[in-house]
């Protein structure tokens, strides 16, 4: 069994696609004669595609059938994937390269953990695809972050006990994830908004490799312990 693994959420912290699902969720509020503002898709990120149209619909206060409900999302998808199409290496958030290039040259076992269905076609967009060990993904979990399902799939695809993983998250719900399944939190973004985690960095250019290495090492007692 590995010692050690790191777990990346995609949207937010490997790049920034919020504000395409932003634009695509705003094309159909628009539609629908919803209010649909910036801070409104805050509460969206880390939230399953499904339980996002929910929420939207409850904004507006409209109720439709399965049927419409269905083809709402496909629309929003199809809408989001046009963005998507024209990503490239550039999309990739700052910094991020330098922290999995360093993991690899480690030989350190990586994985994904994101709640995005597109999260396969995001990776070979930006190229990253190939950096990772395990990919978990909104097609592999029944249940959404909070529920830290989606990370205790990827530890145990990594072959690390959930004890030895780091997971970098920029969402609530995704550090709460990974609190429940005992793992090291590191928020990325707003220490205030990630105050549950264990640390955190507005972006990966405050990382050095100091403090991998000895969060590396930190991890492994823990494990030999546990
Ligand atoms: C991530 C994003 C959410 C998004 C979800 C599903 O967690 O932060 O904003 O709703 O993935 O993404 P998908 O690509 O499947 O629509
Ligand atoms: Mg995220």
């Amino acid at each position: 069994m590995n010692k050690t693994g790191f777990i990346f959420d995609l949207d937010g912290v490997i790049v920034d696609t919020a504000k395409y699902h932003y634009l695509a969720w705003k094309n159909l509020a628009d539609e629908l004669g919803i209010e649909f503002t910036i801070e409104d898709n805050e509460n969206f990120k880390g939230v399953s595609r499904r339980r996002c149209l929910e929420i939207l619909l409850e904004m507006g206060g409209i109720s439709v059938s399965k049927e419409q409900f269905e083809a709402w999302l496909v629309e929003k998808n199809e809408d989001y994937l046009q963005y998507i199409l024209k990503m490239d290496e550039n999309e990739i958030l700052p910094d991020v390269k330098r922290i999995l290039n360093y993991l690899k040259e480690q030989k350190i076992p990586m994985a994904l953990g994101s709640a995005s269905k597109n999260a396969i076609p995001i990776l070979e967009k930006v190229s990253l695809l190939r950096y990772f060990d395990a990919i978990v993904d909104g097609n592999s979990v029944t249940k959404a972050k909070p529920d830290p399902e989606v990370f205790l799939i990827a530890a145990a695809k990594l072959g690390v006990d959930p004890l030895g993983c780091v997971v970098f998250e920029d969402a609530v719900a995704g550090i709460e994830a990974a609190n429940s399944a005992k793992m090291l939190s590191i928020g990325i973004g707003d220490s205030e908004v990630l105050s549950e985690s264990k640390f955190s960095f507005e972006d990966f250019t405050k990382i050095d490799i100091d403090f991998l290495n000895k969060l590396v090492l930190s991890l492994q007692e823990r494990n030999n312990k546990g």
